[in-house]
């Protein structure tokens, strides 16, 4: 396979700076080598251009930076339907999970019907009523399927973007209250940690696959290191205990790369400046190399 890797350093759509490293210190941990030794061909595209948050005003406390993850967001999904039409795998490096509206708005121009395996412990289904917080990291997922603010849900020009029938959240275990009612109304699947506990990940991620790729459907794959336990991956700006182990999240991986549907990844929220000695990025590269086919034997 031919991946293209796309850097989206971005760190307006959360609180804490750091995460606007994540590209380099994954690409630091020996993305390219590991992927080539797989077997891919890699091309990197480098970095999208992303304002600095001191740059630029902040504007509405209810959404933060909402023009500069605009005008990113626009740029990367450019980015990432140009790399699917050359017949490139997009490998987006974030950044913060706001880059996530670029990637999947670009992939959805080009893949009608897009399944989404969203892998985070939080939902990222507010919207700017319901957000605690005015950070738009967290009103991703409500955005692709057309949930809040017009100028987020309409990247490109048009919306929405996803059926929330088509969307799977796995390592969910800190959801707002009004963001709970959200996704229920909208019949988002949600696997939480409470069920990755009771059924086992193999379970939940053979439902996830089967749901989000149903009828040979596309699968993009978001990857939030904010999943994990905080003990793997102490590297994230929004850390939440009981999170998933080193081998439930390589199996998910592994099960992902099996399932052979998907088009697409990206992996956010690796923030250097909280991290140990780059562990974070270092398990990132772990993760996208069995999602990409890296087998034990
Ligand atoms: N639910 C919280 C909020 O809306 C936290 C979101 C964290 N999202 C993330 N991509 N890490 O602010
Ligand atoms: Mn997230
Ligand atoms: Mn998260
Ligand atoms: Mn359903």
């Amino acid at each position: 396979m031919h991946i293209r890797v796309i850097g989206a350093p971005i760190d307006l759509g959360a609180d804490r700076r750091g995460v606007d490293i994540g590209p380099s210190a994954i690409r630091y941990a020996g993305l390219h080598d590991h992927l080539r030794a797989l077997g891919h061909t890699v091309s990197d595209f480098g970095n999208i251009h992303v304002p600095q948050p001191e740059s630029r005003p902040i504007g509405s406390p209810k959404l933060k930076y909402l023009d500069p993850i605009v005008e990113v967001s626009e740029e990367l999904a450019n980015v990432v339907t140009d790399a699917l039409k050359s017949d490139q795998f997009p490998l987006i490096l974030g950044g913060d999970h706001s880059m996530a509206l670029g990637s999947i708005s670009g992939v959805a121009n080009v893949h009608k019907n897009l399944g989404i395996i969203w892998v985070d412990a939080h939902g990222d289904f507010n919207i700017e009523e319901t957000s605690p917080s005015g950070n738009i990291h967290g009103m991703i997922l409500a955005a692709l399927v057309g949930q809040g603010n017009s100028r987020l849900t309409h990247i490109g020009g048009w919306a929405p973007k996803l059926n929330p029938e088509n969307i799977v959240i796995v390592g969910a275990r800190d959801l707002d209250p009004g963001e709970q009612e959200l996704l229920r109304k909208h019949r988002v699947h949600v696997y939480t940690m409470s069920d990755v506990d009771r059924y086992g990940m193999s379970n939940i991620m053979s439902q996830a696959i089967e749901i989000a790729g149903r009828q040979d459907q596309p699968i993009h794959l978001s990857l939030d290191m904010d999943s994990l336990d905080p003990r793997e991956a102490p590297g994230v700006g929004t850390p939440v205990r009981g999170g998933l182990s080193y081998r439930e999240a390589h199996l998910a991986m592994e099960m992902v790369s099996d399932c052979k549907h998907m088009v697409s990844m990206d992996v956010v929220e690796v923030n250097s400046i909280l991290d140990r000695e780059n562990a974070t990025a270092l398990l990132a590269v772990e993760l996208i190399l069995s999602a990409l086919g890296k087998k034990i034997l």
